[in-house]
């Protein structure tokens, strides 16, 4: 809900309230956001707002330092990090924002060429007028009642004749008052993605950054900020994320007054963009999620957001087909008479989809040649995709294919015919990570060739499933077709190109599943969700890596979206052995499916595996739109746990695992959550039947296995 009486506005979802007002002097104040308040609190709110209010006096130095403001600006008495900085042709970035109108209107923000919001229920719209140029910033505010996510972002508007020069263009600018908190990060690298780390805000600037062109490993376009007390269970916090796949940059500073300013959007590190008269720039959106009940409350909220608003409906619930990659198989390493095998026992298995990754185009034999060449190697896979096509079929199976659009190797048709397609700068030596250039999506002569090759193969093959990865990190930023003026655009014009690939693959070949991979899950963020109903969450795969990984993931993604491959032993990431059930035990977290030769399993190994991928079958449906309730955190103990339950309560599914067993160890118990107290549950494994309340208070034995044992359990409300 929305309301205004044309000076102040409420804006409410689920659980939360969000207020802001319009001073006299036309700045915007932000009042308040938290719990739920009404209307009739605005009085109060109001009181409070005025202790903070800058008066009329122009000579306003330090005056905006204490105001909770909505969007900063530079150089006019707010001496916060600017949220937007913007240069008149004269040379002068000074200035200072006051209102000039609003509008509500029904649905969501317009945000062209780049993901967002799929439907929401209202946006407030306020424009902000510079009182030193022609610009304007629109700040849209967009609720869903039902949801506890409010939608922030904004718009640079030239409204003058002259260009401007935006050097910083921040989506949302939040401030929150009084004092105390501390600040969850995903942090990584390859192999370790989205670590949860919290400490507490030292003064000076915290800053989240990516300047590698992707969301990045190493740190997450999402941060939890905790009141003091929050928990997994219990308390405030706010989850802040961007619906963005490029170089992002998320900041807190505390103001003079202990209050707190997060902003982000669009990394402004060598960021310029060139704003002509009559032109805007639209930035991405930040979803703002508010929770009473702890990061768990937190992550379901997002969970549920990302499922219903930003995921294509028409993947979002539906169940994905367990697939088996040749990746950890094969590598490139690969012929008909290597596949078959595997594609005939992932048949006899009861799995869905045979995906054929990296090395079946072009001269490609390893990872020094081919990339750009989206042309089958017939000398690797005689009489082209369709043989292997026609196995598939044969057996039952649907076909799925890797690519890396976004790539070339010097040694490449492509290449050799259009060198200049690739990112190289003037004189400068291009790093060639992988052995490949990236090629430049700032220019849409290269994303339509691109897109005429991938479309090429979707069209004449029976495909159903494509997996795009992304495997390096844009270094040079530089492009020959823009003019110098325009390089600082680079970054973001390079993903608004990969945007508009994915939007236009995905709308020619709406019956393909496209799956999300940035050298294992380098570009996992909830713009990518938009077109990938799933991600490639990392390429380690081990038994006891993936509860830390998928742990971590799942502060801000459904599981759904968290694709989990089992892998074969010993790991070929940490070399460490873990139990077949252990690894189809963690994998069923997520979207499932394998990577490794089935062909090479033993016949109890065969029978293992057709166990647990009937078991996922059963419990699909809880991962798509079950709730999820983590309950031991592997990263402290050694043990881990999670539940996922049904919206209705009436089942549960639960995975642990032991890390290492210790001698003579004492009993130790797990208290399940998310159950109704009030229901009686019976868990099939154990064959006990006991009500929520007991699971949840006096608990369950934890399981004593060996090193990294694990176990599940099927909880169904029965009739007490
Ligand atoms: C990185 C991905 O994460 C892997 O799964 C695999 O597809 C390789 N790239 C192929 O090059």
């Amino acid at each position: 809900m929305i309301y205004t009486d044309g000076s102040v506005f409420l804006l409410q979802g689920r659980t939360y309230g969000y207020a802001i007002r319009v001073l006299g002097n036309g700045f915007l104040q932000h009042l308040y956001y938290g719990g739920k308040v009404s209307r009739c609190d605005l009085g109060l709110l109001a009181a409070m707002g005025d202790t903070t209010a800058p008066g009329d006096d122009i000579n306003m130095d330090m005056a905006f330092d204490g105001m909770p403001g909505e969007y900063g600006f530079f150089a006019h008495g707010d001496f916060h990090d600017p949220t937007a900085v913007f240069v008149r042709s004269d040379g002068a970035a000074v200035s200072r924002l006051r209102y000039k109108s609003y509008r509500i209107y029904d649905g969501t923000a317009r945000v062209v060429g780049m993901p967002h919001v799929r439907k929401a229920d209202k946006t407030l719209e306020i424009t902000l007028k510079d009182d030193f140029s022609d610009v304007e910033i629109l700040l849209n505010y967009t609720v869903c009642d039902d949801s506890d996510v409010l939608v922030r972002n904004a718009v640079v508007k030239n409204m003058g004749k002259i260009a401007v020069g935006v050097k910083k263009a921040f989506s949302f600018c939040l401030d929150l008052p009084n004092g105390e908190y501390s600040m969850m990060r995903l942090a990584g690298t390859w192999g370790r993605e989205r670590c949860p780390e919290t400490a507490p805000i030292a003064h000076g600037i915290t800053r989240l950054q990516s300047l590698r062109g992707a969301s990045s490993h190493q740190t997450n376009p999402f941060t939890a900020v905790m009141r003091p007390g929050c928990t997994e269970e219990s308390g405030e916090c706010f989850g802040i994320q961007l619906v963005y796949s490029g170089s992002f940059a998320i900041t807190a500073e505390w103001s003079r007054n202990a209050q707190l300013r997060i902003q982000g959007g669009i990394n402004d590190v060598g960021f310029e963009w060139t704003l002509n008269g009559g032109e805007e720039l639209v930035t991405p959106q930040a979803l703002l999620t508010y929770s009473c009940g702890g990061t768990g409350e937190m992550s379901r909220s997002i969970a549920r957001f990302l499922r219903d608003r930003i995921i294509d409906p028409k993947y979002a619930y539906s169940p994905r087909p367990v697939v088996v990659n040749n990746w950890e198989a094969t590598y490139f390493d690969f012929d008909n008479e290597k596949l078959f095998p595997i594609i005939d026992t992932a048949a006899e298995l009861g799995i869905d989809t045979f995906v054929l990754d990296d090395g079946w185009f072009g001269k490609r034999d390893d990872d020094r040649s081919g990339l750009g060449d989206w042309f089958v190697n017939e000398k690797k896979l005689k009489g082209g995709l369709n043989t292997l096509i026609d196995r598939c079929k044969s057996r039952g199976l649907k076909f799925g294919l890797w690519f890396e659009p976004e790539m070339v190797c010097e040694d490449s048709d492509l290449y050799r015919a259009h060198p200049d397609y690739a990112i190289t700068a003037n004189g400068v030596q291009p790093a060639r990570s992988r052995n490949q250039l990236v090629l430049d999506f700032t220019r849409k002569d290269v994303v339509d060739r691109i897109y005429t090759a991938i479309s090429k193969i979707l069209a004449e093959n029976d495909i159903s499933y494509v997996k795009w990865d992304m495997n390096r990190s844009i270094t040079e930023c530089y492009s020959s077709k823009l003019p110098p003026e325009r390089q600082g655009e680079f970054m973001h014009r390079y993903i608004l190109g990969v945007y508009d690939l994915a939007e236009r693959l995905t709308g020619a070949f709406p019956d393909v599943f496209f799956e999300g991979c940035a050298g294992g899950g380098g570009r996992f963020d909830a713009g990518a969700l938009y077109y990938f109903p799933q991600i490639w969450t990392s390429d380690v795969t081990d038994g006891y890596e993936r509860t830390k990984i998928q742990w971590g993931t799942s502060m801000c993604y459904p599981l759904s979206a968290m694709s989990c491959h089992v892998s074969v032993c010993p790991n070929h990431q940490t070399g460490r052995t873990t139990p077949l059930f252990t690894r189809g035990a963690v994998a069923s977290l997520g979207a499932f499916g394998y990577e490794l030769d089935l062909s090479k399993l033993t016949e109890e190994e065969k029978s293992q595996v057709r166990e647990i991928t009937r078991n996922y079958k059963r419990i699909q449906r809880l991962i798509l739109d079950g709730d999820l309730y983590r309950i031991i955190d592997p990263f402290t103990r050694d043990y881990f746990c999670e539940a996922v339950v049904s919206a209705d309560k009436t089942e549960a599914y639960v995975v642990g695992e032991r890390v290492l067993c210790i001698p003579c160890d004492y009993n130790r118990y797990v208290y399940l959550r998310g159950l109704d107290p009030d229901k009686v549950y019976e868990i099939e494994e154990l064959g006990v039947a006991s009500s929520g309340a007991a699971l949840m208070n006096v608990g369950l034995l934890l399981p004593k296995t060996a090193d990294f044992g694990a176990w599940t359990w099927h909880l169904k409300a029965v009739e007490k």
